[in-house]
C-alpha cells in the first residue's frame, strides 16, 4: 500500500531528540524518514545522560523544573516500551543523585538550593561530609557536605541511542543519512539536492536547529560543553553508584556511572560558536575539580574527551510547537535533552494529530 504524501512526516535530526519522535510516530502508524548525515552523534553522543531536574534546579527556572519532573516520570514507562520492543537493555539507572560542596560558598549555594526545592515542595535530604563518605568510599576529604536525591535518575546515553535506532528500524522509520539543507512546510531539502515531501516536518537538529528554518534562527544556539570518560583500573578505588554533582569553588561538575564501570566526567560550558575542539583548559579544568570530589580518579583511565554542542534556547526551556502548518519544532533542549525525550516525543505526537 503506498502512503500518500500527507500521511508522510520527515524529522530533520536524529539525536536523542530525534530518534524518540520518529520511533513514537512510527509507532502510532505514521509512515516517517528521518535524516542526519550521522545518526545518533553530536551532542547525544557525547552527554552524560543525568535525568536530574531537581538537582538541575534554580531560581527563576521553576517552569523548567516543573517539565522536567513530569518528564522524569515518564522516563520508566519510556524505558520499559524500548526493553519491550527491543529485547536490548535502554540503560536507565535508578541509584539517585548525590550533590556535594567543596568550599564554605559551595555549601552555602547547596543550602540556597534546598531552601529553595523546599518552597517548592521537593524533599532534599542534608548530609555531612562524614554521611556522604559512608554512601560513596570515593567521595574525598576535602567534601564538605551535600543533599541525597534518590529521584534524580541516570541514563546510558549510548545505549540508549543504540535502543532508539533499533526500535525506529522496527517500527519501520526509513533513515536517510544525508544533511538537511533547510526545512519548510511539508517540504526538506537535502545538501545532495533532493528534496523529501510530507505532509510535515519536524526540526528536531539540536544546535543546528536555527540554520535550518528563519523562525528558529537567534532562537537556538550551540552551547559548548566538554564531557571526559575514565574507567577504574584494577587496584583503584571503584566509581560512586550513584549520580555525584558538585561545585568546587563555584564550578559545576558532574560524574554518572555506568553499568560497565566506565565513568562520564562532566561538563564544562560555554559560549563558543559551532567549535567542537576540546581544550586542554578545559579538560584540565574537569580533571582538577572533578579530583577535588574523587581522588581515585587520579588513579583511573582517561578514554575519551569529546565536545558536543548543547542547543540552548532563550529562556533554557524547549522549543516544541508548530512553527507553520506543516512543519513543527522539537529543538532547544539545552542541558537536558534526554530527560525531556519522552515528554517530547509525546507532546510532537499532539502536533502531529
Ligand atoms: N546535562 C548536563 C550538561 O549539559 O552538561
Amino acid at each position: 500500500m503506498t502512503t500518500s504524501i500527507s500521511g508522510r512526516i520527515a524529522v530533520v535530526g536524529a539525536g536523542v531528540i530525534g530518534l524518540s519522535v520518529a520511533w513514537r510516530a512510527a509507532v502510532a502508524g505514521h509512515h516517517v524518514t528521518l535524516i542526519d548525515p550521522a545518526p545518533a552523534s553530536g551532542a547525544s553522543w557525547v552527554a552524560g545522560g543525568m535525568l536530574a531536574p531537581v538537582s538541575e534546579a534554580w531560581h527563576g527556572e521553576e517552569d523548567l523544573l516543573a517539565l522536567g519532573v513530569a518528564a522524569l516520570e515518564r522516563w520508566p514507562g519510556f524505558a520499559e516500551q524500548l526493553r519491550e520492543t527491543t529485547g536490548r537493555e535502554p540503560g536507565l539507572r535508578t541509584d539517585g543523585t548525590l550533590v556535594v560542596a567543596v568550599d564554605s560558598a559551595d555549601l552555602a549555594q547547596l543550602d540556597d538550593l534546598a531552601g529553595h526545592l523546599g518552597k517548592l515542595g521537593h524533599h532534599a535530604d542534608r548530609k555531612t561530609g562524614r554521611e556522604l563518605r559512608k554512601q560513596e568510599p570515593a567521595l574525598g576529604p576535602a567534601i564538605r557536605g551535600g543533599l541525597w536525591l534518590p529521584q534524580d535518575l541516570s541514563v546510558d546515553n549510548r545505549a540508549l541511542l543504540a535502543t532508539l535506532q533499533q526500535a525506529c528500524a522496527t517500527a519501520g522509520v526509513t533513515l536517510r543519512e544525508t544533511a538537511a539543507h533547510t526545512v519548510s512546510a511539508e517540504r526538506v531539502e537535502l545538501a545532495d539536492g533532493s528534496t523529501i515531501r510530507c505532509g510535515q516536518a519536524v526540526i528536531a537538529a539540536g544546535a543546528w536547529s536555527g540554520r535550518l528554518h528563519p523562525a528558529l534562527a537567534g532562537r537556538v544556539r550551540p552551547v559548548k560543553g566538554e564531557v571526559l570518560r575514565l574507567r577504574a583500573r584494577r587496584g583503584a578505588l571503584p566509581p560512586p553508584t550513584t549520580t555525584v554533582r558538585g561545585t568546587v569553588e563555584g564550578r559545576p561538575v558532574y560524574f554518572v556511572p555506568r553499568a560497565d564501570g566506565g565513568l562520564v566526567l562532566g561538563a564544562t560550558q560555554y559560549e563558543a560558536g559551532f567549535d567542537t575542539d576540546v581544550q586542554v583548559a578545559g579538560v584540565r579544568d574537569l580533571l582538577r575539580d572533578g579530583e577535588r570530589v574523587l581522588p581515585a580518579i587520579s588513579e583511573y583511565a582517561l578514554l575519551e574527551s569529546n565536545a558536543g554542542l548543547r542547543p540552548g534556547s532563550p529562556d533554557n526551556l524547549p522549543i516544541v510547537e508548530r512553527l507553520e502548518p506543516g512543519l513543527i519544532a522539537a529543538t532547544g533542549h539545552f542541558r537536558n535533552g534526554f530527560l525531556l525525550a519522552p515528554i517530547t516525543a509525546d507532546k510532537v505526537l499532539e502536533l502531529l494529530s
